[in-house]
């Protein structure tokens, strides 16, 4: 059985358990939020011993080199001595300036740190409650360029810190961030490849980043988003998204519902049926996918089955804790 030492005591850890299931079963606080090695916020560094491998999941070469790791993913495999990496310490102050429904359960937040951000579209940062410092992960809707951070918060029923943003959040409210993470963005690596740009909800928010962000670099080849909600009041950004399709001829906007009449140039139908049908070749196309993690799973398969190519399909699920 592993032993962990951590702030100067040892801890063993039982057969098949996670280094944050053992801490937290000891009564210790990591910081913790997806639980699945998606959002980055179990940050930790081995001081001794090796991490294995598949707990480096998604960090940056860098940082795989020094021996960090996903606590939540990471089953040792011999003794480690940890501690919480400075680099979850490093947080980003950020204000709250803008608060805007987007839709009866959509609240755009924008925020403005101190310093710049250095980050691409589609990436996503940690954000911690004011009071709590519970974490959450939200994409950046924004780019770069703009002078404010633009996340999307979908209210979840009972939801601690999307409940904070739609009901306390006010402007001028001081928080804290950390990140950037994920590698679900844009690259001009093949400015005529065709991409096909699908999410669900607040999946629309990297998206919204990735789509704008390729234009600024240039990209000539056709660009297909689809954006799909139960129904029509689920959608946002419409006029905006209809705007960029009649600005560039190579944009394409396709609204998607399940219930209801189809929105103008949209879709009616199950998302993925509406994909199999309109997309049925996506051979040689780059593929974006985010939102809700089972149907953002159920997505990349059938993209992969249409004969999108595995490395070539990017995904961002909004993957939540479901331990009581
Ligand atoms: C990489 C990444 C990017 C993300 N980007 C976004 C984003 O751009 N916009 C956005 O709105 N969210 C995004 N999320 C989800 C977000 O991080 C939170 O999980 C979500 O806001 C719920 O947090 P909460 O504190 O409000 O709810 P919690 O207090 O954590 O949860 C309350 C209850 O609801 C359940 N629950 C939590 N989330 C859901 C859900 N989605 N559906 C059903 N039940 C749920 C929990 O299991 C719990 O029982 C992202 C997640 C990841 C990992
Ligand atoms: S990566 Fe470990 S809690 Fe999200």
């Amino acid at each position: 059985m592993p032993v962990i030492t951590f702030e100067g005591k040892e801890y063993h850890c039982e057969k098949g358990e996670t280094v944050l299931e053992s801490l937290t079963r000891h009564g210790m606080l990591i910081p913790s939020s997806c639980q699945s090695g998606v959002c980055q916020t179990c940050i930790t560094k081995a001081v001794k011993g090796t991490p294995p491998v598949e707990s480096q999941q998604g960090l940056k070469d860098t940082l795989a080199n020094q021996n960090y790791f996903l606590a939540c993913i990471c089953k040792p495999t011999e003794d480690m001595e940890l501690s919480v990496a400075d680099i979850a310490k490093q947080k980003i102050s950020a204000t709250v300036v803008e608060k805007t429904l987007l839709n009866e359960s959509v609240v755009r937040i924008r925020l403005k740190t101190e310093q710049p951000l250095d980050y691409i579209a589609g990436q996503f940062v940690n954000v911690m409650h004011p009071e709590t410092d519970v974490t959450r992960s939200y994409s950046l809707a924004s780019l770069p360029r703009e002078d404010f951070l633009e996340l999307h918060i979908k209210r979840v029923p009972d939801g601690h810190v999307s409940g904070y943003f739609h009901d306390a959040a006010k402007l001028g409210d001081q928080l804290s961030l950390m990140g950037p993470a994920g590698d679900c963005f844009y690259t001009d690596r093949d400015l005529d490849q065709p991409l096909l740009l699908v999410g669900v909800g607040t999946g629309l928010a990297p998206l919204y980043g990735i789509l704008r962000d390729a234009l600024v670099r240039g990209h000539r080849g056709e660009i297909h988003l689809f954006h799909a909600s139960l129904a029509v009041q689920g959608l946002y950004y419409m006029d905006e998204l209809y705007a960029l399709a009649d600005e560039h001829e190579q944009v394409h906007y396709i609204p998607c519902v399940l219930h209801g009449d189809a929105p103008r140039d949209g879709e009616q139908g199950d998302l993925q049926q509406v994909l199999k049908k309109s997309k049925p070749d996506l051979k040689g196309w780059r593929v974006y996918v985010c939102g809700d993690p089972a149907i953002v799973n159920g997505l990349k398969q059938t993209c992969f089955m249409s004969g999108a190519n595995m490395t070539d399909i990017y995904s961002d699920p909004f993957v939540f804790d479901v331990t009581p």
